[in-house]
C-alpha cells in the first residue's frame, strides 16, 4: 500500500478533481461560451492560471514600444519602395518577430465580414456547434475548447473553429454553414498576401523572390477562428497563454478589443488594433530554416470582460496530408561562420513536438531540435 504524507494525499486528490472538472468541460462539447451562457459569475478553477502569469499581465503593456507597422502600397511597381519595405520587413522579423501591414490589399469588407462570420459560428446554437466538436487534430474541420486542454495547468478562456484551407481545397458544404462562404473568400485572400509576404521575406534574407515559396511555405494554411468570451474575472485567467506559433508564418487578423501582447526585449508589449491592419509573425519552422535569423517571438492574449472579441489567426504551414518534405537551415544562409544551428524536420515531426510541449509556460519545441 503507498503511503501519503496529507500534503501529498490532497494534491491528488486535487489533481484528480481537475482532470474530473476538465473532462465535464470537455464533455459538454459547449466550450467557454457555454460557461459564460449558462450564467457563471466566477471562473471555474481549471481556469485560474498561476499568480505569476497573470501578475505579469497586469503590469504589462510599457507604451514606449510599439510593433513596427509596415505600408505594403506600392511594392509591385516601386522599386525603390520595395527596397524600403524589404529592410523594414527584415529588421521587425529580425528583433520583434512582428509587424503589422496596412495596404495589403484585403479590403476592409472582407475583414468585417471574416470577424462576423467567428462571431456568428461562436455564437449559435450549442447543438449547431456540437456537430464540429473534436480533437482529433487530424480532421479538415474541428471545434474545440483548449486544443491542449489535458496538458496545462490552467485553461484558456478560448474556443476555436480549426480549419485546413489548403493545400486540398474545402467546399462551401465541408464548412460551418453561418461562416463556411466568407472563410473561402477569406482565404483565398490570405494565400495571395502570403505569396507577398513570402516574397518579401525571401528578399530579406537576401535570396531569390520565391526561395520560400518553392520550398513549400505557403502552400497549406489552417485558420484558427478564435473566440474569447466577456470573461467575467479576467484578472484570475488568461485568453491565450504565452507560446510561439508552430508554422512558417501566421497572418492574424483581430478586432477591435485588443489584448493580444508581445514580449519584446522581456516586457510584454500590447499589439493593438489597427482598423484595417493584419498583424503579421514568424513562427518556429521560419526561425529554424532561417537559421535564428528571424525570430519566433512569445505572444499571449489576455482575458477582458469589455465583451467577446474575435480573431483569426492564419497559420502558413502543411498540416494535412503530411507533407515527406525535411526542412533545415537554408543552405544559403550557412557557411563555416554561420554553422546550422538546427537538424532537419518535417513539418508532422515539428509540429507534434510542438503539440506534446503545448504546456502553456513558454518553453520552446526548437530547442530540442538544436544541433
Ligand atoms: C494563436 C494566437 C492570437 C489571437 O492563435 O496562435 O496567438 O489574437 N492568437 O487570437
Ligand atoms: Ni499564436
Amino acid at each position: 500500500m503507498e503511503v501519503f504524507s496529507r500534503d501529498e494525499a490532497h494534491e491528488k486528490t486535487q489533481k484528480f478533481d481537475q482532470m474530473r472538472e476538465k473532462k465535464a468541460f470537455d464533455e459538454s462539447k459547449a466550450g467557454v461560451k457555454g460557461l459564460v451562457d449558462a450564467g457563471i459569475t466566477e471562473v471555474p478553477r481549471i481556469f485560474v492560471d498561476h499568480p505569476e502569469n497573470l501578475q505579469s499581465a497586469l503590469a504589462s503593456s510599457n507604451g514606449h514600444f510599439h510593433v513596427p507597422i509596415v505600408d505594403l502600397a506600392d511594392i509591385a511597381k516601386d522599386p525603390s519602395r520595395r527596397k524600403e519595405v524589404v529592410n523594414e520587413v527584415r529588421s521587425a522579423s529580425k528583433t520583434w518577430g512582428f509587424f503589422q501591414v496596412v495596404n495589403h490589399g484585403i479590403p476592409t469588407t472582407v475583414l468585417e465580414e471574416m470577424l462576423d462570420g467567428v462571431r456568428r459560428f461562436h455564437e449559435q446554437g450549442a447543438e449547431e456547434k456540437r456537430r464540429f466538436y473534436s480533437r482529433d487534430f487530424t480532421t479538415s474541420v474541428a471545434y474545440h475548447s483548449n486544443f491542449n486542454l489535458y496538458k496545462t495547468e490552467a485553461a484558456n478562456w478560448r474556443d476555436t473553429l480549426f480549419c485546413v484551407m489548403a493545400p486540398n481545397a474545402l467546399e462551401a458544404e465541408d464548412l460551418p454553414a453561418v461562416c463556411g462562404d466568407i472563410m473561402l473568400e477569406f482565404s483565398k485572400r490570405v494565400m495571395n498576401l502570403g505569396t507577398t509576404l513570402f516574397e518579401l521575406l525571401s528578399e530579406a534574407l537576401g535570396l531569390k523572390p520565391n526561395h520560400l515559396k518553392d520550398m513549400e511555405c505557403a502552400k497549406g494554411l489552417v485558420l484558427l477562428n478564435q473566440y474569447y468570451p466577456k470573461c467575467p474575472q479576467p484578472e484570475l485567467t488568461m485568453g491565450t497563454s504565452r507560446h510561439t506559433d508552430s508554422d512558417f508564418l501566421t497572418v492574424l487578423l483581430q478586432d477591435h478589443v485588443g489584448g493580444l501582447q508581445v514580449l519584446y526585449q522581456n516586457q510584454w508589449i500590447d499589439v493593438s488594433p489597427v482598423p484595417g491592419a493584419l498583424i503579421v509573425n514568424i513562427g518556429d519552422l521560419l526561425q529554424l530554416i532561417s537559421n535564428d535569423i528571424f525570430k519566433s517571438s512569445e505572444h499571449r492574449v489576455v482575458a477582458n470582460n469589455m465583451g467577446p472579441r474575435a480573431s483569426v489567426a492564419c497559420f502558413f504551414y502543411t498540416a494535412t496530408p503530411p507533407s515527406p518534405k525535411l526542412y533545415g537551415p537554408i543552405k544559403e544562409l550557412i557557411s563555416e561562420g554561420d554553422p546550422p544551428k538546427y537538424r532537419e524536420t518535417t513539418i508532422m515531426e515539428y509540429v507534434s513536438h510542438f503539440s506534446a510541449n503545448a504546456k502553456g509556460d513558454g518553453t520552446s519545441a526548437l530547442q530540442q531540435f538544436k544541433l
